[in-house]
């Protein structure tokens, strides 16, 4: 479903490469986590991904098309929730959830039930009337999760998703995820809690300097790591990157 060919990025006249010749594969009917230090390259390859940057080489591909030959086609498979979300603080929720509904074309039934369901699901009722600037951090996070998702698309991005989510919010995003998958959808998330990591991805990938260090499932890098958790494999394989310097 989300394919990296070659991808470079550099910003503006920088000579950096926040992502340096990434090359992998996402494929249906998964959770793919994406961690790695700050500054990795993570929220770089989101936005590659969603097609919010252009890369300075290389191809994005999602379900077989091409993003920079027809980004419009590409973006409507995806739900992208950013790590830090610019909202329209005048819009009530409700407000700013039909936008985001006419945005994508949805038609009046679906997004009636879809905005119903998730809600109340993420206890946002009594506040949907309400302004976005009277929301708080963990409400506005919800909000955007809710109209990121609004067109159902079958990919959805999410860039820290848990972050500023109360424990309950956080427990029914995480169900959500792995339902989606389950049903045969891709789900592409970065984090920094590796606990999350391990228990709800199908596959991670670790960046550091843009670009990989290690892919595959849990069991895999486990065994490459010889049966070492997440987080000592992580602390490993960045720590290597920073002796050799
Ligand atoms: N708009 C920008 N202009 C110039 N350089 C940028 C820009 N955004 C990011 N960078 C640089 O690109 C590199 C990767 O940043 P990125 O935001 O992708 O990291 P990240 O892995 O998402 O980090 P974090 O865990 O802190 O969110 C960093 O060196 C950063 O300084
Ligand atoms: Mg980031």
């Amino acid at each position: 479903m989300i394919r990296f060919d070659h991808v470079v990025k550099q910003y503006g006249k920088s000579n950096v490469r926040a992502v340096d010749d990434l090359t992998f594969q996402v494929g249906k009917g998964g959770v793919f986590g994406f961690i790695g230090p700050n500054g990795a390259g993570k929220t770089t390859t989101i936005r590659l991904l969603t097609g919010i940057l252009q890369p300075s080489e290389g191809h994005v591909t999602i379900g077989g098309i091409d993003m920079a030959k027809d980004p419009i086609a590409a973006k409507r498979l995806i739900g992208f929730v950013p790590d830090a979300s610019e909202m329209y603080d005048r819009l009530t929720g409700i407000e700013y959830l039909n936008f985001m509904a006419d945005v994508y074309g949805v038609s009046k039934p679906d997004r009636k039930a879809h905005i119903e369901k998730y809600l109340a699901l993420y206890d946002l009722e009594d506040a949907a009337g309400e302004q976005i600037r009277s929301y708080s951090r963990g409400m506005r996070q919800k909000l955007t999760i809710i109209g990121a998702l609004v067109h159902q698309p079958p990919i959805w991005v999410l860039d820290e998703p848990m972050v500023g989510l109360d424990p309950r919010a956080a427990h029914i995003l995480k169900e959500e995820m792995r339902r989606h998958a389950d049903a045969g959808n891709t789900v592409f998330f970065s984090t920094h809690v590796l606990e999350v990591a391990e228990k709800l991805c199908d596959e991670i990938a670790i960046i550091n300097k843009g670009s990989l260090l290690a892919q595959g499932t849990m069991e895999a890098l486990r065994d490459d790591a010889q049966g070492t958790s997440l987080e000592q494999l992580f602390l490993e394989l960045t720590e290597m990157e920073a002796v050799e310097e």
